[in-house]
């Protein structure tokens, strides 16, 4: 069942939300050789706690960490720790915050000094994949629009959806329904209603959809080595249209808005 949320929670939703984007925000400008995966977790977990939230992810599922950091071929869920970021890597930050009660979710990949054309385009790619589903978060049209437009524009240039992993509806809890994939039928799935609000994240491979877990059973990889790359936005469905709750910095704030190349 997909909970919808009045304006009010919906302006709740978007405080957690704030809170969430600034920290990534925050985070990018660390994201430097030398710097350790632990040292982004500890900075992120600090910011969100000054900010009188919570880190939503610590302690989910007994997960050990505020913040996802996964380099390179690492698709989603990594541990931060002693892995120390150097010239030319990607590395993809997930950010959750409770701030009273509600749940913020986002994320983000960075190059750290130049990836190559490769991964600047992957980059591209999977985040412009974002803003065409966050386009098409309306009410009226169907779920199964959201995932389309994402598998769509990723596959037409080249690089493909993971498959086992997937978006969600957001709210009180980090998790609730619907499920989100990006890949799906246009007009099919659930209808989409004014109130419901989405964590949207596309999760993109250059190779291979193919991804395997690591030894921690928390770390997703690419089942062949090759880079991928995650963006992520919470979005409510307003009267007025898609409004991304975790937007970024003051260009950021109008949702499908002029961002920084990369975001
Ligand atoms: N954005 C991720 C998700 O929606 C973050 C969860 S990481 C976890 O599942 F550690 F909290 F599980
Ligand atoms: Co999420």
């Amino acid at each position: 069942m997909i909970v919808t949320k009045s304006p009010a929670q919906i302006e709740k939703m978007a405080r957690a939300g704030e809170i969430v984007g600034d920290c990534l925000e925050m985070l990018t400008g660390h994201c430097q050789p030398g710097v350790t995966t632990g040292d982004l977790d500890t900075l992120a977990e600090s910011f969100i706690r000054e900010h009188r939230a919570i880190p939503t992810f610590k302690g989910y599922r007994g997960y050990p960490a505020s913040i996802c950091a996964s380099p390179n071929q690492m698709v989603v869920h990594g541990i931060p720790g002693p892995y120390r970021l150097k010239e030319g890597d990607l590395i993809s930050l997930d950010v959750g915050a409770t701030l009273a009660g509600w749940v913020g979710d986002s994320a983000i990949t960075v190059a750290v000094g130049d990836p190559g054309s490769v991964a600047l385009r992957l980059l591209e790619v999977t985040r412009e994949s974002l803003f065409k589903a966050i386009a098409m978060c309306v009410p009226g049209n169907h779920l199964g629009d959201v995932s389309h437009a994402v598998q769509e524009h990723v596959e037409r240039n080249g690089f493909a959806v993971v498959r086992t992993l997937v978006g969600h509806g957001i709210g009180r809890k980090m998790h609730e329904d619907p499920q989100i994939p990006n890949f799906g039928t246009p007009g099919q799935g659930p209808l989409l209603e004014e109130g419901m609000v989405f964590a949207i994240e596309p999760m993109v491979n250059v190779g291979t959809h193919r991804v395997i877990g690591g030894d921690d059973d928390w770390a997703i990889f690419t089942a062949d080595g090759s880079l991928s790359a995650h963006f992520e936005h919470t979005v409510a469905l307003t009267k007025k249209g898609p409004r991304v709750l975790t937007a970024r910095g003051a260009n950021d704030r109008s949702g499908l808005g002029v961002t920084h190349p990369l975001w």
